[in-house]
């Protein structure tokens, strides 16, 4: 498939994870790639890329930052010309229950995942209005679903989910699509504390998953890639799962 050849995508999280499978997967597709993260890998991963033939711009920056994002953005897309898909990856996951998480951990949270996105989203915006796109927000099952520990992570999911459906709403008129991404279980190092605890662990969850197993990045990013291309051309606005059928609610 090269759905995105000549096509400019933006993508946040891009040095791990399912940032960095998205990056891989439109890049095969023919995208010119703007990878963007806090972290100093993003710079290997846009290398890996020009290796191969692919084109990759990549920029160390804190998404919470949003001059920073911004003049990223500005940057970059200025000498791509276009921006025709975002993705925004880039998130954390820390612990913290409601009754008495650290309030340091509930702004660092929603500064990231949720404040992050809206920096995103209004980086990009006025540039893709020029010939419509399309923007998948990476939320998380998370989002709808009661858990214990996680307060902040899934506050900012929910909140998120909700950005995407605002942003749908009111760029629909410039012809710019906007869908959250559910993930479940994914196989990537935010996972790291739950899967490296050992093969008993791993089994646990795969036990409360129908399909019997975590997901791959690269079975997300395939779902991204399907979302931001004219395949996708009449959806917008959706909450798309993608957890292996977790949210039916089998008993393990
Ligand atoms: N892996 C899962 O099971 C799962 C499930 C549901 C949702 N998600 C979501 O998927 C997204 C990607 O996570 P992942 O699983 O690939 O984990 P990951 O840790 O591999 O990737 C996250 C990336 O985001 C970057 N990042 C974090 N804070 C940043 C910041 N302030 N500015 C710029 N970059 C920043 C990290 O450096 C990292 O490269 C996250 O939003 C996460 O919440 C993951």
């Amino acid at each position: 498939m090269n759905r995105y050849e000549g096509k400019v995508v933006v993508v946040t999280g891009a040095a791990s994870g399912i940032g960095r499978a998205v990056v891989e997967r439109v890049s095969s597709e023919g995208a010119a790639v703007v990878a963007l993260d806090r972290s100093e890998l993003v710079h290997e991963v846009a290398a890996e890329l020009a290796e191969s033939g692919g084109v990759a711009v990549a920029q160390v920056v804190d998404v919470s930052d949003g001059e920073a994002v911004a003049a990223a953005i500005t940057a970059h897309t200025t000498e791509l010309g276009r921006i025709d898909a975002v993705c925004g990856a880039a998130g954390i996951l820390e612990t913290g229950t409601v009754a008495e998480g650290s309030l340091e951990v509930w702004d660092k949270t929603l500064a990231v995942n949720l404040r992050g996105q809206l920096n995103l989203l209004r980086a990009c915006l006025p540039r893709m209005r020029e010939r419509g796109g399309s923007i998948a927000l990476v939320s998380s099952i998370s989002a709808v679903i009661g858990d214990r520990d996680v307060a902040a992570y899934a506050a900012s999911k929910a909140a998120l989910t909700s950005l995407a459906k605002q942003t749908a709403c009111e760029e629909a008129r410039h012809s710019i699509r906007c869908n959250a991404v559910l993930p479940g279980w994914i196989d990537t190092p935010i996972n790291d504390a739950v899967f490296d605890s050992g093969e008993q662990r791993r089994a646990e969850v795969a036990r409360t998953v129908p399909l019997g197993r975590e997901g791959s990045p690269a079975e997300v990013a395939a779902l991204v890639a399907y979302l931001g291309s004219d395949e996708a051309a009449y959806i917008t606005g959706t909450t798309v799962l993608i957890d292996g059928g977790l949210l039916l609610g089998v008993a393990p």
